[in-house]
């Protein structure tokens, strides 16, 4: 059945399933937002059933948090934990430096909160996340909704000012609506195509009333988990230094892939 997913969803697969490897038994781990981060809640899912694994989840978004649920994974609020032992996320880009831009699902807020609140971030991508320089993916900036165009032409005026080759910013919509993030707040994709100094345009952009956060996730993430539709994986641990490159064997995982094919 592995023949019915393509062959980026393998990718990610194979991402999310070495992920999980750093769970520990008894941990309290955030979980990240978007199509990568749904294979690694479905693999906790199964370690907690197959393995009896005991974990707890703390969700980054009302949609993970329905799939964690459906798959039989444990949830509480941030709150209710407080701090986390692990958060694996996706991501929308990743430089050589394992700088991020995140929240192409719309879940920045939430998962830069998450991701901050953990002894350690793991991000699961394929190697079209890969950039050199971060900014070819439109940068998503939460902005609330109050006074919303005077935000994004405040945004507009200050990029005139930063080292950017872009500088236009979009609403982002769902149909004929703004998108409203899971806090009630609009989304700015900021066009930059390159950002020269991600630190620089970061602080700058959260000093702009309305600005909530930016997609920028700086010196957060600590290991990145390449996967290839090969079953081929790199784990990058930014800390240690050390890239591994290991196979991982998929085909005990039908079941997983029958589950989960449209
Ligand atoms: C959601 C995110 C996602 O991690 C990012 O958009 C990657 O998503 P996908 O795994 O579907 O490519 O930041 O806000």
């Amino acid at each position: 059945m592995t023949a019915a997913l393509s062959p980026i969803d393998k990718a990610k697969y194979i991402a999310a399933r070495r992920a999980v490897e750093f769970v520990e038994d008894g941990m309290r781990v955030g979980l990240g937002t978007g199509s990568t981060a749904a294979w690694m809640v479905r693999c906790l899912g199964e370690l907690i059933r197959d393995e009896g694994m005991k974990i707890t989840g703390v969700a980054t978004s009302a949609r993970t948090a329905e799939l964690a649920r459906e798959v039989g994974v444990p949830v509480k609020t941030l709150d209710e934990v407080r701090w986390l032992d692990l958060t694996i996320d996706g991501a929308d880009e990743y430089d050589p430096n394992l700088n991020l831009i995140k929240g192409g699902g719309g879940a920045l807020l939430h998962e830069k909160i998450v991701a901050t609140a953990s002894d350690q971030m793991v991000v699961i991508a394929d190697l079209s996340k890969q950039v050199d320089t971060l900014g070819a993916f439109p940068l998503p900036v939460e902005v609330i909704p109050f006074g919303w165009q005077t935000t994004k032409a405040l945004i507009e005026e200050m990029l005139s000012n930063v080292d950017v080759l872009g500088r236009s910013a979009s609403l982002r919509l769902n149909g004929a609506e703004p998108y409203c993030s899971d806090q009630g707040n609009f989304i700015l994709d900021l066009h930059l195509r390159r950002i020269a100094n991600p630190a620089q345009l970061s602080l700058v952009l959260n000093q702009i009333p309305g600005v909530v956060e930016n997609g920028l996730f700086l010196d957060i993430c600590d290991v990145l988990v390449i996967g290839n539709a090969d079953g081929t994986v790199e784990v990058r641990d930014i800390n240690n230094g050390t890239v591994e490159h290991e196979r991982i064997d998929i085909t005990d995982t039908e079941n997983l892939f029958v589950d989960s094919a449209e």
